[in-house]
């Protein structure tokens, strides 16, 4: 394997651990939370695209790993009847998940169906619609048409009804597409593809003006994918009737191009609360595998001490959000109303640290503004500091 390519793979194998880390964080809370109400404790976790489990040097996928929450939930003090819904449409690839859950998902309630996603999407839908859900769709390339992502909220929503989710992998392929915006050829059909997958062509025209031509630099080219992606959340959140989206953008080094962005939908703050916990963590063990991998590349050995530096690096990220958290509260507060974090999501986290921060940081910042004379709020022992009234002092 040449260098280049070794790097390609590299690369995406570390992208690959910020989506598993994450799903490995949000899963337990979500079905711990949801199961506690859920009729005979039961919780379904949907994967559209679910690949074959483990890797091939043994890493765990999607796949093992649902199989493993599933035991551990089931195993815990209270309960919870975890059942897994897994579609594979390549058929090797489903019977290599098969092999997995033979081995790994013994008494566990699971079904592996080989086939498309659009097509058995809905089936699953019906199959739990009295329980809880949370639906994971990571494609390799574009993803199944927008109305049929959407079709998951279609479920009923408000109270003592149950909650449903969905986590989706988003935009693998949307240069390739945005580039066929400046071809004079005919490739409309193409195009109408990824007007599927977006829910219209609205995302043309998101896409053009922050990158109107084809020699536009990189800037204007992560400007318009994120335009992209923010107009897509937006609308899922809309079909969703709900409270909100996290973005998370996936990007193999601080300095390069995302490779994907996860797009979170839920209709509950617990949800929105639970999960930006759990993106913060799922990101700081992806920053730390970075800078491994980093120290294994270094020919020379001078990195052998890299957790001493990764650590150093993470003291110097703390202290720069803390500090851009506490400013932002502080003009925030200065406005003169009381506000919660969760309702004042732009203006306190931004795109930049939305996903990056998580309650300790949260927690710092308000303390800092309550030291600072600007609210009188006290954060101390509140759980929950996204859904806290930061009164002006
Ligand atoms: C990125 S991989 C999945 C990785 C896995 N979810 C994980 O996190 O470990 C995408 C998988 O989706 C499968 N796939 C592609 N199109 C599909 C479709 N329309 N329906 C179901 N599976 C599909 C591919 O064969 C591939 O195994």
């Amino acid at each position: 394997m040449s260098s280049e390519t070794s790097k390609f793979h590299e690369a995406k194998k570390a992208a690959a651990v910020l989506k598993h880390a994450v799903l490995d964080r949000y899963v337990t809370p979500f079905a711990s939370k949801t199961g506690s109400t859920s009729k005979d404790q039961r919780v379904a976790f949907i994967d559209g695209y679910a690949g074959p489990g483990r890797y091939d040097d043994g890493a765990e996928g999607s796949g093992a790993m649902l199989l493993r929450k599933a035991k551990e939930l089931a195993s815990m003090s209270s309960p919870r009847q975890v059942e897994c819904h897994f579609v594979e449409n390549d058929p090797a690839t489903a019977a290599r998940l098969q092999e997995v859950a033979n081995d790994e998902g013994v008494g566990v309630t699971y079904t592996i169906t080989d086939g498309n996603v659009s097509k058995h999407l809905p089936v699953l839908l019906d199959a739990v619609e009295e329980i809880p859900v949370f639906v994971y769709l990571d494609p390799c390339g574009l993803p199944i048409p927008f109305d049929q992502v959407a079709a998951i909220f279609a479920r009923p929503s408000g109270p003592g009804t149950p909650p449903t989710e969905v986590l989706i992998n988003l935009t693998a392929h949307l240069r390739r597409f945005a580039g066929m915006l400046y071809s004079d050829k005919a490739i409309e059909n193409s195009l109408k593809t990824a007007d599927s997958a977006f829910g219209g062509e609205w995302w043309r025209a998101a896409w053009l003006e922050k990158c109107p031509t084809k020699h536009a630099n990189e800037d204007a080219k992560k400007a318009a994918e994120l335009a992209v992606v923010e107009g897509y959340a937006q609308r899922l959140r809309d079909k969703a009737g709900g409270l909100g989206t996290w973005i998370i953008d996936v990007k193999p080094r601080a300095n390069l191009r995302p490779v994907y962005y996860l797009v979170f939908a839920t209709r509950s703050i617990h949800g929105m609360v639970a999960f930006g916990e759990a993106a913060s963590k799922g990101l700081e063990q992806w920053r730390k595998h970075i800078a491994e991998q980093d120290a294994q590349d270094d020919l020379f050995g001078a990195a052998a001490d890299w957790e001493a530096d990764w650590k150093v690096e993470e003291a110097k990220l703390k202290t720069q959000w803390i500090d851009a958290l506490t400013k932002r509260l502080v003009d925030e507060l200065a406005k003169g109303e009381a506000f919660r974090i969760i309702d004042r999501a732009e203006e306190v986290l931004g795109s930049d640290l939305v996903g990056a921060v998580r309650g300790l940081h949260l927690r710092q910042a308000i303390k800092n503004a309550l030291s600072a004379g600007a609210t009188t709020t006290d954060p101390k022992g509140v759980d929950d500091l996204y859904t806290l009234l930061l009164t002006p002092a």
